[in-house]
């Protein structure tokens, strides 16, 4: 008898043990994260919003948790139900409610509960996503990887005027309407990488890094002179798109340019110089990326007069 009640007791730890919650082992990229975190720490010594997002944090977190927790009864439900209403949320915010009827005002919150938020900036990696979800109004960072969202609507972004950062790496992209980002007049960072995308919309003139490799830009995929008017565009990474032309005119402010593994079999000596002003000087385009492309770029050497470097590619 004693062994038996031994054995039901060793039991009873097995299944304790055995049903302890599981850690959170998602594997995030915490390098990209703390970047910004120190990003935002900085940007909100300025702002008056940091009791905001604190006060978001605070009383998010524990509404998820509790319904688990809770064995029984009816009451404390109804209790959950009026301590999750957004109405709350919003209004403990410095600067007051937000106007009814407008579907961020509760939809961002609710996106801080499935995913997660800090201060400004929306975690939404890896949450099966088939859709941009509703976010806060004044979210400056989001992150939408691994997610499996297929088209950018013209709303999904538009009413976020603060947004500096949008990356949407590994999704099934494949449409992006063409006013999608227009509006976003803080725009700084854009990633796009790893998607199917076949045309490039419109970009706000504030974009620095533009990350569209890995995609299906091919033959018609870049309007003519798409990035002639970005005079803060530092950063272009275009490998991997099966582009058949080198799509100038490129602004002066570039710094790197990625266009490896493509289909460019030539340019022209006015690609990147200016054939008519000899005195004319590229200083900041360091980064030439043609490697992988069936291009010989000894046929073109005038191309490079301009350049700090020659780009890296096929010289014989
Ligand atoms: C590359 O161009 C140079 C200069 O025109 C030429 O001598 C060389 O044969 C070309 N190489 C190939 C593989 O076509």
């Amino acid at each position: 008898m004693k062994t038996l009640a031994n054995i039901f007791l060793g039991l009873l730890i097995i299944k304790a043990v055995v049903s302890a919650p599981p850690t959170d082992s998602v594997n995030y990229d915490t390098a990209a994260y703390e970047v910004d975190l120190l990003y935002n720490l900085y940007d909100y010594d300025e702002n008056t919003n940091i009791d905001q997002g604190e006060i978001e944090i605070g009383t998010v977190l524990p509404v998820v948790n509790r319904p688990i927790l809770s064995p029984e009864p009816v009451q404390e439900e109804i209790e959950e139900e009026e301590e999750s209403t957004p109405k709350l949320i919003d209004g403990s915010s410095p600067q007051g409610p937000l106007s009814p009827g407008v579907p961020e005002a509760s939809g961002g919150v609710s996106t801080c509960i499935l995913c997660g938020c800090i201060r400004t900036t929306v975690y939404c990696d890896d949450h099966n996503l088939d859709a941009v979800p509703p976010l806060p109004k004044d979210t400056t960072h989001v992150y939408l990887r691994f997610n499996r969202i297929s088209k950018i609507n013209k709303n999904d972004f538009s009413y976020l005027s603060k947004l500096q950062k949008i990356d949407l790496t590994s999704n099934i992209i494949s449409d992006i309407d063409e006013d999608a980002f227009r509006s976003l007049s803080q725009l700084d960072e854009l990633i796009l990488l790893d998607n199917n995308i076949r045309q490039l919309p419109e970009l706000p003139h504030s974009v620095s890094f533009l990350d569209v490799s890995k995609n299906r830009l091919g033959r018609k995929g870049i309007k003519q002179e798409a990035f002639k008017d970005l005079n803060d565009l530092r950063l272009l990474y275009l490998n991997n798109n099966n582009l058949d032309h080198i799509p100038i005119p490129l602004p002066d402010s570039l710094q790197a340019l990625h266009l490896q593994d493509n289909n460019i079999q030539e340019m022209h000596e006015d690609t990147f110089c200016n054939m008519k002003d000899f005195t004319y000087a590229r200083r900041s385009l360091e980064d030439i990326r043609l490697d992988g492309n069936p291009i010989n770029l000894s046929k073109t050497p005038q191309a490079f007069m301009c350049l700090p470097r020659i780009p890296v590619g096929r010289l014989v």
